[in-house]
């Protein structure tokens, strides 16, 4: 058995918890929000524009919307849905290897990554010089707070959530990105027909991620029968492909007549 195998076994054994059992959880809203701030990587932008060290970050596609007033601007002239083409937001770009390929062929869509590590948009920055993108945009932060800092309601066409971190222990549940909260953020920046899409290759949590979508009313839900959901694959994509390994999408379709928050 070759390593790649031997570790692909010790994963397939680990258990996938649903839920925190903690009691904590429900001890009301000072624990709530405490666990909310610690479950955003990086801590709370309010903070961090308090108490955090700016960081030298440059590239041609790159933003830092939490340091500079002037990026934090542009991103949002970027977003503004005076805009007509499509906007299309991806969160945990990586090495940009899906942003690449997705805004080569789009070149008509607005396409806005999300990415927490300075090396990440680094990397998919050089890609994006390679390959002479002209709508790609590269947001160095914890997605989850900048885009309700930034995102117009009933504006987003796509929110894209490729192969998220599965945070497999139960007391790093609250740091999975489709939580509740999430999918209703989603559901109030979405335009009617907007999708949610999300795609794994960790069996439990495509459908621990289902679940949570099918609470919220405001959402059509689909595993989709097409995994790569007709896109360009990511890194993490391309690597299940190939060693074999099966890969799931599941697909939250914004409903046109539901209000939200
Ligand atoms: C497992 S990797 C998946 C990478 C890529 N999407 C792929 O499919 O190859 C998850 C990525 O999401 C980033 N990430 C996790 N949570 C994030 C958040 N809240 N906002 C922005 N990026 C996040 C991580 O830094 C990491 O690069």
């Amino acid at each position: 058995m070759t390593h790649c195998a031997m570790l692909r076994a010790a994963m397939a054994l680990r258990k996938f918890h649903v839920s925190d059992s903690s009691p904590s959880l429900v001890e009301g809203e000072a624990e709530l929000s405490r666990r909310k701030a610690k479950a955003l990587i990086g801590g709370s932008i309010e903070m961090r524009r308090l108490h955090g060290t700016p960081s030298d970050i440059g590239g041609t596609y790159i933003l830092d919307p939490i340091f500079r007033a002037a990026d934090q601007e542009k991103l949002r002239a970027i977003v503004a849905p005076s805009d007509p083409r499509p906007l299309v937001v991806e969160i945990g770009f990586q090495m940009g290897e899906f942003a690449a390929a997705f805004c080569a062929a789009n070149p008509q869509v607005r396409y806005v990554g999300f990415e927490v590590r300075k090396k990440y948009c680094q990397e998919a920055d050089a890609l994006a010089v390679q390959n002479g993108l002209t709508n790609a945009t590269f947001c160095l932060v914890d997605a989850r707070e900048m885009l309700r800092e930034v995102l117009v309601p009933g504006t987003l066409d796509q929110l894209l959530v490729f192969f998220p971190d599965p945070w497999w222990k139960p007391r790093h549940i609250k740091k999975r990105l489709l939580t509740a909260d999430f999918v209703a953020a989603a559901a109030h920046f979405l335009r009617p027909g907007g999708r949610l899409l999300l795609k794994t290759d960790v069996p439990g949590y495509a459908d621990w991620a289902q679940g949570v979508m099918a609470e919220d009313p405001h959402f059509e839900i689909e595993r989709l029968a097409d995994p790569g959901a007709a896109l360009p694959p990511t890194l993490r994509e391309r690597r299940c492909h190939f060693h074999g390994y099966p890969t799931f999408a599941v697909q939250a379709t914004r409903k046109p007549d539901l209000p939200t928050i």
